[in-house]
């Protein structure tokens, strides 16, 4: 098939290359003209495993094309995937502009039928108004020519996003047509051989369904932080809760590790939208409200746990930090929870001192250069002289650390664990004094 795809970001360039490694011929288009000549270097402008490679071949062999040429893009695909960016809005809602502007190009160039794809993540009734939007340009041109919307939404995570499109649990598509259902299985039927993961639903469940499967998914992380400080206060070890709840097969092991609150692009935003969405039909959801703000009160608990170990008196003291991003194999500081925490620890007047195997140049462009900012290029260099290390990134070089040497480098042995990766007596017997999220310490 012939598939253009709209917004070279996270979402479409993931789509597009994937799409393109199963045969499709894709045309990638954006309106950054310097991304679009750096991708086809072969440059590519997020971190994320294996993207580089399936992108360089597929450009190599001809199947996949960048181009800031709408127009030609939208004569050249049978599908016209929609992956641009839905920043949220001052008010917490999805903000469309960007998505309508790309359904305004279509409607303006398209001289064909066309199957419009909804990837970006968009709120319930958004197809419709992209359907809107380009009947408007049609009848600006005064031509009439059949279209069709659907909705796609992606469930990619960030630094596992290419197993996650070629492996799916599920490829939901939301549609009322015949049509669109015949060429969707066109386009994902080789990710769909061994059994059919196509989903076909109507377009509001879809578009919901996005937000629904966010929504439970971060309502999952603020229940075990809920424990999790419930735990701390009682004496009990969140981490065996976890092992006791997980054992059910009806809950799972899946999204219940407790920590120092959720961050990224999607879950905060999300379930913001989501809440906002309920707030216009006239419905208040309180679960969603109360899911955000135990999040947000989360990524204060490193720092209150500081606040608690030092008496108060942040002043002039030097915290390490290891991990940045907010989660592993990403170099995204979206709604991080060290950014929440860098920030009290400045507004407090310490230093940080911090290392990140992939996010520090992003911290740099987020922060610029500041005295009370050091982004150190090794681990350990970070600890050297420190009052504290916090680990606010369950990186998997972390998991494994050499205590007797952070005991020796630190100035004061506290290590203040955001991601629960230690043993609690390994540390103490270490001479190191132990401080994870709900683990039992109430301090
Ligand atoms: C999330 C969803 O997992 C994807 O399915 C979805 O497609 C994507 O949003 C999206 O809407 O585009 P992502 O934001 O990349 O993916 O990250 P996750 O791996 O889900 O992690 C989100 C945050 O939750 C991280 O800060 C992570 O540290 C935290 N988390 C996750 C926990 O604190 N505890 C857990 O048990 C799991």
């Amino acid at each position: 098939m012939r598939i253009a795809v709209f917004g070279t970001g996270y979402v479409g360039l993931v789509t597009g290359a994937c799409l393109a490694d199963v045969g499709h011929q894709v045309m990638c288009v954006d309106v950054d003209a310097a991304k679009i000549e750096g991708l086809q270097r072969g440059v590519i402008p997020i971190y994320e495993p294996g993207l580089e490679a399936i992108v360089r071949r597929n450009h190599d062999e001809g199947r996949l094309a960048f181009t800031t040429d709408a127009a030609r893009a939208v004569a050249f695909g049978e599908l016209q995937f929609i992956a641009v960016g839905t920043p949220p809005d001052e008010d917490g809602s999805a903000d469309l502009q960007y998505v309508l502007a790309v359904a305004r190009t279509i409607g303006r160039h398209m001289d064909a039928y066309k199957i419009v794809v909804d990837k970006s993540t968009v709120p319930v009734g958004t197809a419709e108004r992209v359907g809107e939007a380009i009947a408007r340009e049609l009848a600006t041109r005064d031509v009439s020519i059949d279209f069709d919307v659907c909705s796609n939404p992606e469930f990619l995570k960030e630094g596992a996003a290419i197993e996650d499109f070629t492996k799916s649990a599920r490829i939901v598509v939301g549609t009322d047509s015949e049509r669109v259902r015949a060429a969707m299985r066109e386009c994902y039927g080789p990710y769909s051989r061994n059994h059919d993961k196509i989903l076909f639903m109507d377009v509001r469940a879809a578009e919901l369904t996005k937000y629904a499967a966010n929504a439970m998914l971060a309502t999952k992380i603020s229940f075990m932080n809920e424990i999790a400080n419930l735990a701390e206060r009682l004496g009990a070890d969140v981490e065996q809760v976890r092992l006791g709840i997980g054992s059910d097969p009806r809950i799972g092991y899946h999204f219940i590790y407790p920590g120092c609150g959720y961050g990224g692009s999607c879950f905060p935003k999300d379930v913001q939208a989501l809440a906002r969405t309920a707030r216009e039909v006239g419905y208040e959801a309180e679960l969603l409200d109360a899911v955000e703000s135990v999040n947000h009160r989360q990524k204060r608990v490193l720092f209150d746990k500081l606040v608690q170990v030092f008496d108060g008196d942040l002043a002039g003291r030097t915290i390490a930090l290891w991990g940045l991003a907010f989660k592993p194999d990403t170099d995204d500081m979206r709604e991080a929870p060290s950014r929440v925490l860098m920030e009290a620890l400045w507004a407090a007047g310490a230093r940080v001192r911090a290392f990140d195997p992939q996010a520090m140049a992003e911290t740099a462009r987020i922060y610029g250069v500041r005295e009370d900012l050091e982004l150190v290029p090794e681990r350990y260099d970070a600890v050297d002289g420190a009052d504290a290390l916090v680990i606010c990134t369950e990186w998997k070089p972390f998991r494994a650390a050499d205590f007797a040497r952070l005991r020796t480098l630190l100035a004061r042995p506290v290590v203040v664990d955001g991601r629960n990766l230690y043993d609690p007596r390994i540390l103490r017997e270490a001479g190191l004094m132990y401080y994870a999220v709900g683990r039992g310490e109430s301090l």
